[in-house]
């Protein structure tokens, strides 16, 4: 039994946030926190922005919910401007809540469209806790995945090994699902040679290949996706997190192709593509357009890329706003340090592996900040 209610699943740092401005969080005994983790990459756009809270407003009072039952101008309005934003062909959307149930459906459409029942995942993958998404997430079965067995085959990619990829993507494989930058794992850039490599042996396969980009999308990579950052034009693409910046929303993207194979009944949902989630998103992508914020965040990331190896960390990875910091001493020691410096950073499933998931609006400001913080610290 708990004392306050909550299931006891969480770890949780020693603040008590009570409000938040900008990229800052206010705790009850009055401190300031440069926010540099963003609740798991979710805000994009840090706290309070004007514009956001503004779509927020204006939609609550036109028509807070209806279903996907009805036709929603605001709804379809979003499906265009993430489409067009996404690029790649991915011309069709569908609205999820998360990112686990947006990659599930993913998984689902490719596993009927093959006819096949192997999913092939890469080692340090993330795709989320519901039955297929944690069938793909590397250790899930060891560590939390708790249903009595997967719903398909699984096979994990060694990451990074090329000659691996013709050995287990072959004909009877579905899908492979790739984060293209890890996140969970430590800010792990598969790279482009990699990402290229999956992309022709799926097309020689006939495999789908569905790219996870719940938390390396939406211009944390300083552009609209990693895939765009790379080139690699997927048959599906999930996200979600930085899509709402705070409004709970997820987003299947799907190829010309794909979308096909669809009819009436062959996804659903409640909640997803609700009015409130669509004018969010389509606020959030027209401020990262027209307050340059991509381009902030590759200025920024390059700032931190050249700044930040001082005191205990030894390298940068990741891409753009997806950054890990590669430290000597215990990321967890690191992240502590930090934070009784008033920066919150994030740790990952590397030990020596701060993360750093700013929001887009961050200034140079901050990144000097963060330099001096980690320069105090004992190497
Ligand atoms: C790459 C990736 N995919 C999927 C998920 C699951 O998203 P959600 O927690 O919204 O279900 C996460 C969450 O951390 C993630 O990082």
């Amino acid at each position: 039994m708990t004392t306050d209610h909550l299931a006891p699943v969480y770890a949780q740092w020693p603040v008590d946030v009570v409000d938040a401005e900008g990229v800052h969080l206010r705790t009850r005994d009055g401190r300031r926190i440069l926010d540099l983790y963003g609740g798991h990459a979710v805000a994009a756009l840090g706290y309070s922005h004007p514009r956001w809270r503004a779509a927020l407003e204006k939609q609550s009072r036109a028509l807070l919910f209806q279903s996907n039952a009805v036709p929603l101008e605001v709804r379809t309005r979003a499906a265009t401007r993430l489409a067009h934003f996404a690029g790649q062909g991915l011309d069709t959307v569908f609205f999820a809540n998360t990112g686990a149930e947006a990659n599930e459906n993913a998984l689902k459409l490719a596993l009927r469209i093959t006819g096949r029942r192997k999913v092939v995942a890469i080692e340090g993958s993330f795709h989320g806790r519901t039955a297929a998404a944690g069938a793909v997430t590397w250790g899930a079965a060891k560590k939390w995945y708790g249903f009595p067995q997967a719903p398909f085959d699984v096979e994990f990619l060694p990451r990074g090994d090329m000659d691996a990829i013709a050995r287990v993507v072959d004909t009877d494989t579905a899908a492979v699902i790739a984060e293209p930058v890890q996140g969970v794992a430590g800010a792990v850039d598969l790279g482009q040679p990699y990402l290229a490599a999956l992309r022709a042996r799926c097309s020689e396969t006939c495999t789908q290949l569905i790219l996870d980009e719940v938390q390396c999308g939406m211009g944390r990579t300083g552009f609209p996706f990693a895939a765009s950052m790379h080139g690699i034009a997927p048959d599906m693409l999930t996200t979600a997190k930085a899509l709402g910046a705070g409004f709970p929303c997820a987003a299947l993207l799907m190829a010309d192709h794909v979308a096909a194979h669809l009819k009436t009944d062959d996804l659903g949902t409640t909640f997803g593509g609700g009015p409130m989630a669509c004018a969010l998103i389509e606020a959030v992508v027209d401020i990262i357009e027209s307050e340059g914020l991509l381009a902030n965040v590759r200025r920024l990331a390059r700032q931190i890329r050249e700044t930040c190896i001082v005191g205990p960390v030894t390298d940068v990875q990741g891409a753009g706003f997806l950054t890990g910091l590669r430290t000597r001493r215990p990321a967890r020691d690191v992240q502590r340090e930090l934070l009784e410096r008033d920066i919150l950073a994030g740790t990952s499933a590397d030990p020596n592996v701060v993360r750093i998931l700013a929001p887009y609006v961050l200034e140079e400001v901050h990144v000097v900040q963060l330099r001096d913080a980690l320069a105090s610290l004992p190497a």
